[in-house]
């Protein structure tokens, strides 16, 4: 037989091997670089200039980044950095190569959610990330799931839990109730508000002294930042649910979008949230701080139908929310939560398969044009850059056969077209920063 104090022995046990095991499976020598793209690459499929037109340029200006010439031949190989130089001073026609941004909004936020695991949103959270960073952005990735996949994928695999969502949320805590026992002790005398204590335990972690961009690390793309997860995070919503306990007024879904309005608002220009496979404190505060919902979703008719819960408890859960109406100081947030865009995006998906395409006419007929129209194929190119924790981007044409890598960043590349498209107009419509 055995209890709590089992599981108890057991952890104890397993974390005082936890280096030693990570040792034996991470190498040192693995950590996450990322490498160069060859001029093909950079012409046709990031830059999107005629192949000749860029050596032309090139040849013209010694003083732009000419890359490097690896072993294999005559290609030229160019870092981001690089890559993000040539957008900076190259124009092409009258065309700039700097991708759209609209003047005076803050970063544009979007949350990867659905609560079925193996949805996929990890693996578009990772590939929408690296595609916008070709593309010339400034990224920010939120890893709120505690199997953190993303931040694996993202190079992180040594994060401390009070540096992940959790520690945003109990810092939050902690600078919402200081607020409201300040505006409790300056209210009219006779109405003298009961002061709300936190234990010791939160206080003394030190959360509150710490700053927005303690909580951001960087990532093996350079124009890529990451809040972490890690597996001992795990634990957040129990946590959560203890804090809303010690203060029931504190809007506890409103934390990481109050961190996020606290950084400048050109730091990034897309900020991407991956989601943990259930509807609970981390991803509430997902939604709540996204500006646009995407929704992945398998082809398959079990995927439809937990996808419809999802949309269902998810809308009660923000309806829920609307009661705090008032209690939080008036224009720091406003309910009920409103979205600028909402899709489905079907992943998975394979071409060829007839329920797969009987279950996207399925999906269309149902919710219309809030479906996406380019879904992300299953392919093979996918399934084993996955297996190393990296994205189609990340892995190098050479390595596999070229069409299979072609084939399958066309996917995503279409996919991410479709939602850069749906961004912008999103980002249009944001308020103007003061
Ligand atoms: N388009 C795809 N083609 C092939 N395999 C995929 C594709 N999308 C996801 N997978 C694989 O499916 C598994 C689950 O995907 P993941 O993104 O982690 O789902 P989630 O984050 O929703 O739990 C992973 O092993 C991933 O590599
Ligand atoms: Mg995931």
């Amino acid at each position: 037989m055995f209890t709590h104090s089992d599981l108890s022995r057991l952890q104890a046990q397993s974390l005082k091997m936890q280096g030693f095991i990570r040792q034996q499976t991470y190498s040192p020598e693995s950590e996450k670089t990322l490498r160069r793209f060859s001029s093909w690459e950079v012409s046709e499929l990031i830059l999107k200039v005629n192949q000749s037109t860029l050596r032309g340029r090139l040849a013209a200006d010694p003083s732009l980044p000419q890359g490097v010439v690896e072993e294999d031949g005559r290609q030229r190989w160019y870092s981001l950095e690089e890559i993000n130089e040539l957008r900076r001073r190259l124009r092409i026609g009258k065309r700039s190569l700097t991708p759209p941004r609209p003047a005076n909004k803050r970063a544009i936020r979007a949350a990867i959610a659905n609560f079925k695991g193996g949805a996929g949103k990890s693996t578009v959270a990772l590939h929408f990330a690296h595609a916008a960073a070709l593309d010339g952005y400034r990224v920010l990735a939120i890893d709120f799931d505690p199997q953190a996949t993303l931040s694996h994928s993202m190079g992180l695999s040594d994060v401390a839990e009070e540096y992940t969502v959790w520690g945003i949320m109990a810092r939050d805590l902690a600078t919402e109730t200081e607020r409201m026992n300040t505006a409790a002790r300056g209210a009219e005398s006779g109405t003298a508000l009961p002061q709300r204590l936190l234990p010791q335990a939160i206080t003394e972690m030190g959360l509150a002294g710490l700053r927005a961009n303690d909580f951001i690390r960087q990532t093996n793309w350079p124009t890529i930042d990451i809040v972490p997860s890690c597996a001992n995070a795990a634990f957040v919503e129990f946590a959560s649910a203890q804090y809303r306990h010690l203060n029931p007024e504190w809007s506890f879904f409103a934390a990481v979008s109050r961190f996020l309005d606290a950084l400048p608002p050109d730091a990034y220009d897309i900020i991407l949230f991956d989601c943990p496979p259930a509807i609970g404190y981390q991803s509430m505060n997902a939604v709540f701080a996204a500006d646009v919902l995407y929704i992945p979703s398998g082809p398959g008719y079990w995927e439809y139908d937990s996808t419809t819960s999802f949309i269902g408890q998810l809308s009660e859960a923000l309806e829920d929310l609307t009661r705090f109406n008032g209690l939080v100081p008036a224009g720091t947030l406003s309910l009920p939560k409103v979205f600028l865009d909402l899709r489905f995006l079907l992943t998975r998906f394979e071409p060829g398969n007839e329920l797969h395409r009987a279950m996207q006419q399925a999906f269309v007929k149902v919710f219309g044009e809030r479906v996406a129209q380019h879904p992300i194929e299953m392919t093979r190119a996918v399934e084993q850059s996955g297996r190393f924790l990296s994205s189609i981007y990340e892995i190098d044409y050479r390595d596999m056969t070229r069409e299979t890598w072609r084939r399958a960043r066309a996917s995503f590349d279409r996919a991410y077209d479709e939602f850069r498209g749906n961004l912008t107009t999103a980002w249009d419509q944001l308020e103007d920063e003061a």
